[in-house]
């Protein structure tokens, strides 16, 4: 039985979205060189490349930006912010950043030498990139059933702490300036990690005395999965488990773009007062001051609010039903997703619907242009288009276990009848999938190539 969540909001400002030709979509596809990312927004209908920074703003958001301090340094915004940061995650040392990346790239300019390898769950695209940019190696520990699209555990997100242990035993901790863990696993399905991961993923960091990091841009969500379905968790609040989170981590960063419910910022917080030190001076190379970092005093209100309403529980629940209710529509029509629905976005399995594209034609990207032809959707590939990449030793190229679509929901965004709607093209996709015909790629730069890469159909 699904079951749509009546929104925690009404709605008192608009934007109209059009729903181009048949004919007028295959021109644009193939003016994009099929790679969605080339399209001009207006030409889409529902938009489900990201739900990064697409979201929609409350009225006490808009409102405080109204009251932003402009000022170069020290300004009033920022010290709302660092109130909020201390009263969420407890970090003593943070600085805004522009957005995840940025947080990602000082983390990496400042700790990583090349060679070095950082583990986790599983590093998201624009991670992944930035330690390769220093030459670095992104590791991928994911549990064994994070990877089994039908596997219905709870927290598909976790840590394989055997994997770690065997990992840094091997690596040498001297090899591995810090650790970090993603949460929601966002390449891995949107699926939560458990505190009690969270927690063993300290230690076993901590025992090889390595810096734990959390990436923790779903952290609302993940700690709502949390309070959802770990035991001992139902009476707690979200923030209060947030607290316990945080508590374990020698550092994060935030692309503020997802559960800080504004369009541009993020953050990049330590404890370590001398590489807070380090931070700031890359920051200030890079970014802007340490009390703005590449945005402006009213982004940083926005943010300040965006924190909050990030972890309201009538929100999150709204928000987790609303992707479960896409998520088991999808399955109720037959179409294979990672299971059960992670909590920013619903990832079909390409890999499964597809069985006749091999990993080399891409089936999630056959998948994500065969969605906009029928419907005019936009969804992104994650699966070879956007990780394979050549073996260090051998060259040969490594493709990810999974082939998949996401469909990732904008925060406050579409309603039941978009879902609907997008049910129904999906459905159309999934019937005539035997016909669809994998694609090579004709272009393709060497780092973060899935944003400009440009394909065309083989055969
Ligand atoms: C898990 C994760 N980390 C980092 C980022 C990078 O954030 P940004 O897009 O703000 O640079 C993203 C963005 O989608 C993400 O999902």
């Amino acid at each position: 039985m699904s079951n749509y969540p009546v929104e925690p909001f009404r709605i008192k400002m608009t934007e109209p979205i059009r729903l181009i030709s048949r004919d007028q979509r295959l021109k644009a596809i193939q003016k994009a060189g099929y790679n969605l990312f080339a399209l001009k927004a207006e030409d889409i209908f529902i938009d489900l490349l990201t739900d990064s920074g697409t979201g929609a703003m409350s009225q006490a958001q808009w409102g405080a930006l109204m009251v932003g301090d402009e000022s170069y340094a020290g300004a009033r915004s920022y010290f709302r912010l660092a109130d909020t940061m201390q009263k969420i995650f407890g970090f003593e040392h943070f600085v805004p950043t522009h957005q995840g990346r940025a947080a990602e790239n000082i983390v990496s300019a400042v700790m990583v030498k090349e060679g070095d390898s950082i583990p986790s769950n599983m590093h998201f695209d624009t991670t992944e990139g930035n330690i390769r940019a220093r030459h670095g190696i992104p590791v991928n520990l994911v549990i064994d059933e994070g990877l089994d699209p039908r596997s219905q555990f709870l927290f598909k997100g976790n840590m394989d702490l055997a994997k770690l242990e065997d990992f840094i035993k091997r690596t040498g901790s001297a090899h591995i300036p810090f650790g970090a863990i993603t949460i929601t696993n966002n390449a891995g399905g949107g699926q939560p990690v458990s505190l009690e991961n969270i927690r063993q993923v300290s230690a076993m960091y901590h025992k090889y005395k390595i810096p734990f990091f959390i990436d923790s841009c779903r952290f609302a969500e993940n700690c709502y999965f949390i309070k959802l379905r770990e035991k001992g968790y139902a009476s707690k609040s979200v923030l209060d488990i947030a607290h316990e989170v945080f508590a374990l981590a020698d550092g994060a960063w935030m692309s503020a773009k997802k559960d800080a419910l504004v369009n541009i910022g993020g953050w990049l917080a330590v404890r370590d007062s001398k590489l807070h030190q380090k931070i700031c001076e890359e920051l200030i190379l890079r970014e802007g001051f340490t009390t703005y970092g590449g945005l402006a005093g009213r982004d940083l209100e926005a943010m300040s609010v965006g924190l909050w309403e990030g972890i309201d529980e009538d929100y999150l629940k709204y928000r987790i039903e609303q992707t479960a209710y896409l998520g088991n529509r999808l399955l109720e029509c037959g179409i294979p997703i990672i299971e059960p629905p992670g909590g920013h976005a619903v990832y079909l399995d390409a890999g499964s619907l597809l069985p006749h594209i091999p990993p080399e034609q891409f089936p999630g990207q056959a998948l994500v242009v065969a969605l906009y032809i029928e419907g005019a959707i936009r969804g992104v590939e994650i699966g070879s288009v956007m990780f394979a990449h050549p073996d260090p030793v051998t060259n040969k190229v490594v493709h990810p276990k999974l082939q998949l679509v996401r469909l990732a929901i904008p925060r406050r965004v579409y309603t039941q009848a978009h879902f609907d709607y997008l049910v129904d093209v999906a459905r159309k996709v999934a019937e005539n999938c035997a016909s669809l015909g994998g694609y090579r790629m004709t272009f393709a730069p060497e780092l973060l190539r899935h944003f400009t890469a440009k394909f065309a159909p083989v055969g």
